[in-house]
């Protein structure tokens, strides 16, 4: 029995040591410009969403969803987020293929997540990924009102589905559409 537990112990050594040794030696692939191949992302996406489970702290949302707090989450949006993942004009981003992970569309594919994981994926960051923390340039209540708006996207106010189509020539989204989510 010692022999067999210590046999385990050695054979995981090995393959650590071998694995940072391929990696030192420069075998590691670095490019971003190519999708990751399907189980890889079935891996990374459960072991983020499990994470965030463990680690994000069960917040309620203190930002009420009123049109204009909405409307503020979409300006937010607008400036900080859009570039990666997709504008209210409804179009793929500019850089959606130029990551590794990609970013997902939030307007094309709006987020199934209670809101206390999008708060904490957007205040924390994502890390190994292109995904910024945002904690250190927009406060907690503008992050609230992301984190709102990023949970409604298809089913808004009709204020605030009047100022998006003001705003961007585009209708929003209005539900029934395919929805993205992990859980
Ligand atoms: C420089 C590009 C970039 C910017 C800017 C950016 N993100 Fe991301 N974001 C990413 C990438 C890449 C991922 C994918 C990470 C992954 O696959 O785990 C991501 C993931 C996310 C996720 C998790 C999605 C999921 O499937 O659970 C959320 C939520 C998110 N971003 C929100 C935001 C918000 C809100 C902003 C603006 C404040 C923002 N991001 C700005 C690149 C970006």
């Amino acid at each position: 029995m010692r022999n067999f537990i210590l046999g385990i112990v050695i054979t995981i050594l090995v393959l650590l040591i071998g694995g940072l040794g391929l990696a030192l030696l420069g075998f590691l692939p670095t490019r971003a410009n190519i999708a990751p191949p399907p189980i890889e992302v079935h891996i990374a996406l459960s072991a983020l969403e499990n994470s965030v489970e463990r680690h994000a702290p069960r917040l309620n949302n203190p930002v009420p969803p009123t049109d204009e707090n909405l409307i503020e989450g979409l300006k937010i949006y607008t400036m900080n987020c859009a570039l990666c993942h997709g504008g209210i004009e409804r179009q793929p981003s500019t850089l959606e293929k130029s990551f590794y992970p990609p970013p997902p569309n939030l307007i094309l594919n709006p987020l199934d997540d209670p809101e206390w994981h999008v708060f904490y994926k957007v205040r924390t960051g994502i890390r190994y990924t292109g995904m910024p923390a945002w904690d250190k340039t927009l406060s907690e209540s503008d992050i609230w009102k992301l984190t709102a708006f990023l949970t409604r996207v298809d089913k808004l106010p009709p204020a605030v589905q009047d100022y998006w189509k003001k705003s961007s020539g585009v209708n929003p989204p209005t539900g029934g559409e395919e929805r993205h989510g992990h859980n």
